[in-house]
């Protein structure tokens, strides 16, 4: 699903998420394990303050084991519950239970001091457009049953999965707008594919690709393509020859080319690749 985002839509999204907020006590927050920075939407964090929140490193079969590892410590350091899935092939679903419980642990007892016993978690997904949360939804809930909310405080419409007796979850994602003012998270995430790709020219989203993976990945691109390791654009011509993308009259298709190089990328077919690092990792 690609997104337009004017500040109606933001307001919208916004004002729905409060109200969807005010019924749950754990947000479960997804980014995509490729940019954990550029597909967070930090505005969640005052949205959800006093919320328990679990962070779902998803498309985890997409990016790079180590870097994963890397943003795992960073989020728990900063104090978050944090697992790691690949919600399309539904790995690591059975962590998620623990933690919900682990991070829900000071909601439960406070119940259990006001009597209040076996009252299931409630629980919301959120997260920017495409990061995998409808995906993760029909994973993660399964065959469970939806059941209606005719119980006060339930907003008209939604309607709560139960998953377990310990946790039910709202059967509708909420929408996070991403921070594309930014133009590197820009770029991020037209690379992953979660904004229009006309945003952005493809051949240069590929050379800034191209220039990314032969700094943190030196070697794929030549394992993949057979050509030389040099500057970035000479890079891309070498994939236009090698791969035969010509236009009419035989001329390189460099724009062809490109789209190859980001459709590959998104795919997993050159490797698996996490292009950001946590700030602090950076300075
Ligand atoms: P959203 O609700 O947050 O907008 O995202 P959605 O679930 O629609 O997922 C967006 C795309 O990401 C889908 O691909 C989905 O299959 C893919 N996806 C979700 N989770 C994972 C994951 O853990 N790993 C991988 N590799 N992909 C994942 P699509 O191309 O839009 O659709 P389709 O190819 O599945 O039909």
């Amino acid at each position: 699903m690609q997104f337009q985002w004017y500040p109606g839509h933001m307001m919208k999204a916004k004002r729905q998420m409060q109200e969807d907020i005010k019924l749950v006590d754990i947000i479960i927050e997804l980014v995509d394990a490729r940019i954990p920075f550029s597909s967070r939407n930090p505005d969640i964090d005052e949205l959800g303050k006093n919320k328990a929140r679990l962070i779902l490193m998803n498309k985890a079969d997409l990016a790079d084991t180590k870097k994963t590892e890397v943003w795992n410590a960073y989020f728990k350091r900063k104090g978050y519950f944090v697992v790691c899935i690949d919600a399309r092939r539904k790995n690591g679903m059975k962590l998620i239970q623990h933690e919900i419980m682990e991070a829900c642990k000071e909601k439960i007892e406070r119940n259990r001091r006001r009597g209040i016993q076996n009252r299931p978690m409630r629980a919301m997904v959120v997260g920017i457009p495409n990061v995998g949360k409808s995906t993760f939804i029909n994973s993660y809930a399964g065959r469970a049953c939806a059941k209606t909310g005719n119980k006060p405080g339930v907003t008209k419409g939604r309607q709560w999965i139960c998953l377990n007796k310990n946790v039910e979850l709202l059967d509708t994602p909420g929408i996070l707008w991403p921070k594309f003012e930014d133009q590197t998270v820009g770029l991020h995430l037209a690379l992953v594919g979660s904004i229009k790709d006309e945003i952005l020219n493809t051949d240069e989203m590929a050379v800034s690709l191209l220039k990314i993976l032969l700094r943190d990945y030196p070697g794929a691109i030549e394992e993949r393509y057979g050509v030389k390791e040099k500057e970035e654009t000479e890079v891309l011509c070498g994939i236009a020859e090698n791969r035969n993308c010509l236009k009419k009259g035989n001329e390189l298709d460099y724009t062809k080319a490109a789209a190859l190089v980001i459709d590959e990328f998104r795919s997993g077919k050159i490797g698996r690749f996490t292009i950001e690092m946590p700030k602090e990792q950076e300075n």
